[in-house]
């Protein structure tokens, strides 16, 4: 039996030239259809977290998958952050820059009463701009950040040093651009 790098790299796959020229987006469309392949992914998330979290936030979109299914294994809620003018009721925002230009994810103002310990998980940890912003956003509410988990990180973009200080935990780290 292979490790889990091994198993997560292998229901990858690279498109490029996606979203935009020269940019090989990691697709986990594959990993997700591979029921074994994405149970063993987040149960490795649960058995890192269990009982040392009260919430799981999500990062829309692909962050919603991981983070809800965590959610469930743990037995614990989930909250999500959404890109701005998605959440019903009454939100805080927080913009952060992109590489071109700036977008803004949103939280309902009333996710938390205080003091909880929740976890962050995306998808991909690129240049750390989304979870930073999302750290940020937790805790001008009043969460306590644990940690934020995504099963991919593109070293080559330095995501990790925009989140210094702070626990960050990813699977498969993707070297070179
Ligand atoms: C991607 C990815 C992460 C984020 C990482 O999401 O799913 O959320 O970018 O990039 P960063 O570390 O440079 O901020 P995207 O913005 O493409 O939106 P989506 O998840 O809704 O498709
Ligand atoms: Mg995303």
């Amino acid at each position: 039996p292979g490790t889990l790098v091994e198993l997560l790299e292998s229901r990858l796959r690279d498109i490029p030239d996606f979203p935009s020229p020269g940019v090989v987006f990691k697709d986990v469309t594959p990993l997700l259809a591979d029921g074994e392949a994405f149970g063993a992914v987040v149960a490795d998330m649960a058995d890192r977290r269990r009982g040392t979290i009260d919430l799981v936030v999500g990062i829309e979109a692909r962050g919603f998958i991981f983070g809800a299914a965590l959610a469930q294994q743990l037995g614990i809620g989930f909250v999500p952050v959404r890109k701005a003018g998605k959440l019903p009721g009454r939100t805080r925002g927080v913009s952060y820059d992109l590489e071109y230009g700036s977008a803004t994810i949103e939280i309902h103002e009333d996710s938390f009463i205080g003091g909880e310990r929740v976890l962050v998980v995306d998808d991909v940890l690129a240049t750390g701009g989304t979870a930073e912003a999302a750290c940020r956003l937790l805790e001008d509410g009043g969460a306590e950040v644990v940690a934020f988990e995504a099963p991919i990180e593109l070293e080559f973009l330095h995501g990790r040093d925009r989140l210094q200080g702070r626990d960050v935990h990813t699977t498969l780290v993707v070297r070179g651009g």
